[in-house]
């Protein structure tokens, strides 16, 4: 049984006054206003935390800055899901240096999932000695320590405990949106698929308790947001063990029960935990998006076991027609590995066979990258790098098809999109289904609702009008 460190109020309070001094640090040194460089990689779960990195930096007196040159503090937010995120960590990392050169009080800080792991964290002390702060995912509401210890000190500060996991409730939180927010529901996991490193950096399965996340989505209901996402490595397994017995159908049904125009969307999800009584909650759920992301990895069956994935191509195919029947309109995503140790050509065409008998309206794809650590790094892999991105490229091929058909089916037809952003004059309309559609219009009405209808598609690219706004 995992132990999960719930944080108490009381520490929250401790963190709270070394904030102060933070605060009085800079205070001393003329600067009333220190200003924070803050980017994030990886996923949505690394958005929300940076978040409430923000918000603890706001409540420090941070002000925020798009610009590196100008800042006193700069944080990287990391990823350690494959290996090319983890080079570009390290290449802004290094490009960070010739600010700290000019600028000798700058403090410059990595946390995040990559420095979780013990190989990292000693490149960092090793070969990046100006890089003063590093600490890991189960210390982040320990920031205003961390920090104060960090800019007290002329030696880098390292914070990087492997636990279980913790759970903080009560840490301030900077939405980077207004109409579109994130909501955490659970951290962690506990299904090591055998390729996959956030087990590791993550710690165990843990949820949050139901009445506190219930509190937050009627809060950011009142304040007007469109659009909420619950967020957790694998959302169904929501409630599993709690007391309270709040399972993620149970939980969905409740959030849908607040009173208000929003949508509820969610990710991930794993399809050995998807059950048939999810998708009834959804098609009894209004608020819930129609739109699913539900990963399959890999359409052969020999691969899924490999990956420990605890489900077959038959019983994914099931519950995807399951889900058909009953939500006539849902729209399935998914994320798909290719290369992984072992897969032949025939496994590849599985994989490909599953694409197009599914037909995602799109796909994240990406090539196996070994983790240090879980089992299938050490797992012979006979395939070169070569015909590896060879099978990605003909496997994007299909998918592009495949989107491009579904883009095309698409047209005339008119659906409800919330206005999101303004790009190259247009703004981009996102429909139900999570496909986006540039349509004319004015950039003040990002964050309304609008009518669209799509007038054209050219391969991925969707262009619409909009036939009425919602006030
Ligand atoms: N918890 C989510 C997603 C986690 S990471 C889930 O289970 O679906 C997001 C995606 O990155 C995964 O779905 C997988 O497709 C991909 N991924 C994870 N580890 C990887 C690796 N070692 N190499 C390549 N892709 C990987
Ligand atoms: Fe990684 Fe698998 Fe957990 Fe997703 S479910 S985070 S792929 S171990
Ligand atoms: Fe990356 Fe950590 Fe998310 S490894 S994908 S940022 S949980």
């Amino acid at each position: 049984m995992a132990t999960i460190q719930h944080i108490s109020t009381e520490e929250l309070v401790r963190q709270r006054a070394f904030g102060k001094q933070v605060a009085a640090y800079y205070e001393t040194r003329g600067i009333t206003r220190p200003l924070a460089f803050v980017r994030t990689f990886g996923c949505q779960q690394n958005v929300s935390d940076s978040e409430h990195i923000k918000g603890m930096l706001e409540e420090m007196g941070f002000g925020f800055t798009e610009e590196a040159s100008e800042a006193d503090l700069i944080l990287f937010n990391t990823c350690a899901v494959r290996e090319h995120a983890e080079d570009r960590v390290f290449g802004n990392v290094g490009a960070m240096k010739t600010y700290k050169r000019r600028r000798p009080h700058l403090l410059i800080a990595v946390c995040g999932c990559m420095v979780q792991q013990p190989h990292i964290a000693k490149r960092l002390r090793e070969h990046y000695p100006f890089v003063g702060l590093v600490f890991g995912t189960h210390v982040v509401h320990r920031l205003p320590e961390l920090m104060l210890n960090a800019l007290s000190s002329r030696k880098s500060v390292h914070e990087t405990p492997d636990c279980d996991g913790v759970l903080a409730e009560g840490i301030p939180t900077h939405r980077d949106g207004t109409f579109k927010a994130w909501l955490p529901i659970m951290y962690g996991c506990n299904n090591f698929c055998t390729y996959c490193i956030v087990p590791y950096v993550r710690g165990r399965e843990r949820s949050r308790d139901p009445e506190v996340i219930l509190q937050e989505a009627r809060d950011l209901v009142a304040r007007g947001y469109k659009e909420i996402t619950l967020l957790g490595q694998n959302v169904n397994s929501y409630g599993k063990g709690e007391a309270h017995g709040v399972d993620f159908p149970e939980l969905l049904r409740r959030i849908n029960a607040i009173e208000g125009d929003f949508l509820i969307r969610f990710m991930t999800s794993h399809p050995k935990d998807a059950s048939p009584r999810l998708f009834d909650t959804i098609a009894a759920c209004e608020k819930v998006s129609r739109h699913f992301h539900l990963p399959f990895q890999s359409g052969s069956n020999r691969i899924l076991k490999e990956m420990n994935r605890g489900y077959t191509r038959e019983q994914y195919l099931d519950l995807i027609a399951y889900a058909r029947r009953v939500i006539p309109d849902i729209a399935f995503t998914s994320d798909v590995i290719v290369g992984f140790p072992g897969e032949t050509r025939e496994d590849f065409e599985q994989t490909i066979s599953l694409i197009r008998e599914v037909e995602f309206v799109s796909l994240f794809t990406f090539i196996y990258s070994p983790r240090k650590g879980t089992p299938a790094a050490v797992m012979s892999d006979p395939i070169s790098a070569e015909e590896k991105r060879a099978w990605f490229a003909e496997m994007n091929r299909v998918q592009e098809e495949i989107a491009a058909d579904r883009l095309a089916r698409m047209v005339g037809t008119t659906r409800r999109a919330l206005l999101e952003s303004a790009e190259d004059g247009f703004l981009e309309a996102r429909l139900p289904e999570n496909v986006v559609v540039r349509v004319e219009g004015d950039p003040a009405w990002i964050g309304k609702h609008a009518q669209v209808t799509v007038t054209s598609a050219k391969s991925w690219i969707a262009e619409g009008r909009i036939d009425s706004i919602e006030e």
